[in-house]
């Protein structure tokens, strides 16, 4: 396995940060420092990250009905709560699959299966992230038709998404919004640049993945059937499932 495939198989980061921790010359492959991320690890070699031993782990897969008030990070510096506050301690190092903002609910992915992650994460992959968004004001059909297509945000266009006006009533509307990225904030500047801010998000689905059978705040393992649906659907080859 390939070097930088490997850190991320081990939960060390995502793999273009295991890249970047490479090229750092922060890795060791059996007491020799290497910075190629194609290198090749064998069954045996000892590989350290600023000289602490890595090893390949158990992959886990949990997910996550987040509740308001939880930083989808893994720390924080000022000790607001933070997802991992929720699933408890693992003995591995779990982190969110993309992230959701602190005032957002829904489904959120932790594991420790870092191609996985950077997979489900990448809109290279097109893996559809479902939003249910209560917006001000009714948009206008046109509106509807502009979030779909795009909108221009300080970094470029969007992606074209599905939107889809659920509800209405009382000066407010629910619009359902599939995306394949995972912009900052994303939803809620789609929603503001076109006159309708967003009042309350939660993400409702992600790739097939729904809340069903989950109550705010708590989580479940995922079952293998569905670990393994996940490697079909972003084209990783279920060998690679340790
Ligand atoms: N888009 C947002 O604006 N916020 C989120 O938390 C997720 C998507």
């Amino acid at each position: 396995m390939r070097l930088a495939k490997y850190l991320a198989a081990a939960g060390v980061a995502s793999r273009r940060k295991s890249e970047q921790i490479i090229a750092m010359g922060r890795v060791e492959v059996n007491g020799a420092v290497i910075t190629v991320p194609q290198h090749r690890v064998e069954t045996g070699d000892l590989v350290t990250v600023d000289g602490r031993e890595v090893r390949l782990e158990q992959k886990c897969y949990l997910l996550l009905d987040k509740p308001a008030g939880f930083l989808s990070t893994v720390s924080d510096p000022h000790g607001r709560p933070t997802v991992l506050d929720l699933v408890g301690r693992s003995p591995t190092r779990l982190y969110p699959v993309g992230r959701l903002d602190q005032d957002t609910t829904g489904l959120l992915l932790l594991t420790n299966d870092g191609e996985l992650a950077y997979r489900l994460t990448h809109p290279r992959f097109g893996v559809k992230k479902r939003y249910q968004a209560w917006v001000k004001g009714i948009p206008a059909p046109a509106v509807l038709h502009r979030m779909a297509r795009g909108v221009l945000l300080e970094e470029g266009m969007t992606a074209p998404a599905k939107v889809r006006l659920l509800r209405q009533g009382r000066g407010r509307a629910l619009l359902e919004i599939v995306l394949i990225e995972g912009r900052k904030r994303q939803v809620k500047r789609i929603c503001a640049a076109c006159g309708h801010p967003v009042e309350r998000l939660r993400r409702t689905g992600f790739a097939f993945l729904t809340a069903e059978g989950l109550e705010s705040g708590a989580f479940r393992p995922l079952s293998g059937a569905e670990v393994r649906r996940l490697y079909r659907l972003v084209g990783l080859p279920l060998a690679c499932l340790s």
